[in-house]
């Protein structure tokens, strides 16, 4: 796996496939492992870039809290160290979160958006409890409560058994360190409303159909904000539509990606 130096620190990238750029940022608590299908069949014609967040997979960790726009800092970072000026910019779930933080912090660097199981609200106050919550019981007894708390909420009842196993294994495998900056960063995020409405580009809002963390009515909310979205609902997959039924993800992505 490559590394790139990013902020004095280094982080851990994928890149498959060859042609027009498109990063792509994973959710909580995973890494770059979690786009295992797109990596396996990159879309023809475009080169996918896969960082690991700070402290996440093989990136090295960074004092803090996660916030999101220290995450979208450290894409960009990326796309510098790689000579990439502009791409898609794809990102799942707490993914999401920092690709509209990327938008918000350099808009030009966007050739577009596709925002997967993700939504453009902050956090409520008990929200931010909650994240705080999740950090503090991390710290202490470690990553297996928070995993076992999260797993039955993310996929749907009929996913693939191996599927589940291959992402309970990676999120097992996350330090308790990283997991509780980026709960405590996702609790510090700005609200993404303004940032999207004015966004011109074409962005693909992508959900699973049972989807019970980001539903698709938070889908069709986030997607009514841009004057250029398409909202695409992944019949029968939970929060990770991707993982679930990637065929019928990339049924929707690749023609997406053709028309940028
Ligand atoms: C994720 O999948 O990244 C998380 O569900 C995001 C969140 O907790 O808001």
């Amino acid at each position: 796996m490559p590394f790139a130096t990013v902020g004095g620190r280094r982080l851990s990238y994928e890149e498959r496939g060859a042609g027009r750029p498109v990063l792509l940022l994973h959710g909580f608590p995973f890494t770059s492992e979690s786009f295992w299908p797109q990596l396996g069949a990159p879309p023809s014609g475009f080169r996918l870039i896969v960082p690991d967040h700070r402290g996440f997979g093989m990136s090295e960790p960074a004092p803090g809290p996660a916030t999101m726009e220290a995450l979208a800092e450290d894409a960009l970072a990326l796309l510098d160290a790689l000579g990439v000026p502009q791409a898609v910019v794809g990102g799942v779930s707490m993914g999401g979160y920092v690709a509209i933080a990327l938008t918000r912090r350099d808009p030009g660097r966007v050739k577009a958006l596709v925002l997967m199981d993700t939504q453009s609200s902050a956090d409520d106050e008990a929200g931010k409890a909650r994240r705080e919550a999740v950090a503090k019981e991390v710290e202490e007894s470690g990553v297996s409560p928070v995993v076992e708390a999260l797993l039955p909420k993310l996929m749907a009842p009929a996913v693939d058994p191996t599927v589940r196993a291959r992402v309970e294994k990676m999120m097992r495998a996350q330090s308790p360190a990283a997991v509780a900056a980026a709960s405590r960063g996702m609790a510090t995020r700005a609200d993404g409303k303004d940032i999207l409405s004015r966004f011109g580009g074409p962005c693909l809002v992508v959900v699973g159909e049972q989807d019970l963390i980001t539903p698709p009515e938070k889908a069709r909310a986030m997607a009514s904000l841009m004057p250029q979205a398409q909202v695409a609902v992944i019949p029968g997959a939970g929060h990770l539509a991707n993982l679930e039924a990637p065929e019928a993800l990339s049924r929707v992505l690749a023609p997406f990606l053709q028309s940028t």
